[in-house]
């Protein structure tokens, strides 16, 4: 555990590599088992649309049920089929399809929970959505808030479908289970991603549409230097290297899914694995940390993202990042 009294990242991260023995002791985990059931409303046609094909192969439609076709979501989850019925949260994030006969989504999704019960907490998802089975299973790989450290699985069954125009409601039925956090040992360290997405610019974005940061479905791919303090002259620790996707139709959210990769110390050569829905614009926002390489191999854990700069013309900030994660 790292005493709040210390400020200094650098004094942070040595404390992590004399914690990781620590871990190793880890107590047998209690678990505690959570069940949710929600319907998710894929809309990719009229009224209200949800899903948005961004890319997609040439001279072939751009369709969920089209092979390569790459779409981010925004879809809202409610209590029943009903569409208006009361919403639970949204899933937000990407799906491609996959299959080269068109029969399944590859899910990269946060479930994200607004109801009063799960108010701000969320799930990661991953997994191959075969929609054409009856029943289908996908990863629950983590999750965040209340639900920190999450792992289980989602039983899909679409209890709608439109194919030929791509409208969809899928019933989900999420089992998960959660390490008890008071057996875990964990440690904190702050890191510093420069994000010069927005100046590096959009790779893909909804055809048609302005390509930037608050544009729904605008992709960035990344690759930012992590250094020890605010200063970009300061020691490096690594690079965050992956894609951010828009994906709040309003533009508030970003479905962040890095490596950490560590190129100085210790653990160079190691990664983090980074996954989770994160609000810009809020102070702090929460994501995952789902697994690890190297000496930080079985990480799992939690990262806070805190805005510390940004210089908006040029797309420039500092964000600052405290994982805390066990290894064992
Ligand atoms: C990092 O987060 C942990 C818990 O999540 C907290 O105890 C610690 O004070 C934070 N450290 C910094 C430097 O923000
Ligand atoms: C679309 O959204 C508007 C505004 O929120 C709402 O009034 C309308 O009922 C929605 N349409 C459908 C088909 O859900
Ligand atoms: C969820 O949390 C947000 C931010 O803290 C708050 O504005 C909102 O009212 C909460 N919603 C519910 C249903 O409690
Ligand atoms: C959800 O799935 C579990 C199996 O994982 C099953 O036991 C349960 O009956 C299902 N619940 C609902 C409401 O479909
Ligand atoms: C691990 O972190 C959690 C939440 O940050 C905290 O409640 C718990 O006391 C920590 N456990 C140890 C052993 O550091």
């Amino acid at each position: 555990m790292v005493p709040t009294s210390l400020t200094t990242s650098a004094t942070i991260f040595f404390l992590l590599l004399l914690a990781i023995p620590i871990c190793l002791e880890a107590k047998p985990l209690k678990l505690k088992q959570t069940q949710v059931v929600f319907y998710m409303h894929d809309w990719e046609t009229g009224a209200n649309v949800t899903a948005i094909p961004i890319a997609g192969l040439p001279k072939k439609p751009w369709a969920v049920g089209t092979f390569a076709t790459i779409i981010p979501i925004d879809d809202a989850l409610t209590e029943t089929i009903d569409r208006n019925s009361a919403q639970i949260g949204r899933a937000q994030g990407i799906y491609v399809n996959s299959a080269l006969d068109g029969s399944d989504l590859h899910f990269l999704m946060s479930v994200v929970f607004t109801n009063k019960q799960y108010n701000g907490s969320s799930l990661e998802i991953q997994g191959a959505d075969r929609f054409f089975n009856k029943y289908r299973e996908v990863s629950v790989v983590s999750g965040t808030g209340m639900f920190r450290l999450a792992r289980g699985y989602a039983i899909l069954e679409t209890v709608y479908l439109d194919l030929p125009v791509s409208n969809a409601i899928i019933r989900w039925n999420v089992t998960f289970f959660q390490f008890s956090t008071t057996l875990n040992h964990n440690v904190s360290y702050t890191i510093l991603i420069r994000c010069a997405c927005s100046r590096n610019g959009a790779v893909l974005s909804v055809p048609g549409k302005i390509w930037s940061f608050t544009s729904f479905g605008t992709v960035f791919v990344t690759d930012d230097p992590i250094t020890e303090a605010p200063d970009p002259n300061s020691a490096p620790v690594g690079r965050g290297r992956g894609m951010y996707i828009t994906s709040a139709l309003d533009g508030s959210t970003t479905h962040v899914l890095i490596s950490i990769v560590f190129t100085n110390g210790q653990f160079s050569g190691s990664t983090l694995e980074i996954q989770g829905s994160s609000p810009p614009f809020q102070k702090y926002r929460e994501v995952s940390v789902v697994s690890g390489t190297g000496p930080l191999r079985f990480a799992r854990g939690y990262a806070i993202f805190e805005t510390g700069f940004v210089d908006t013309p040029i797309g420039y900030s500092v964000i600052k990042c405290n994982v805390t994660i066990r290894t064992a």
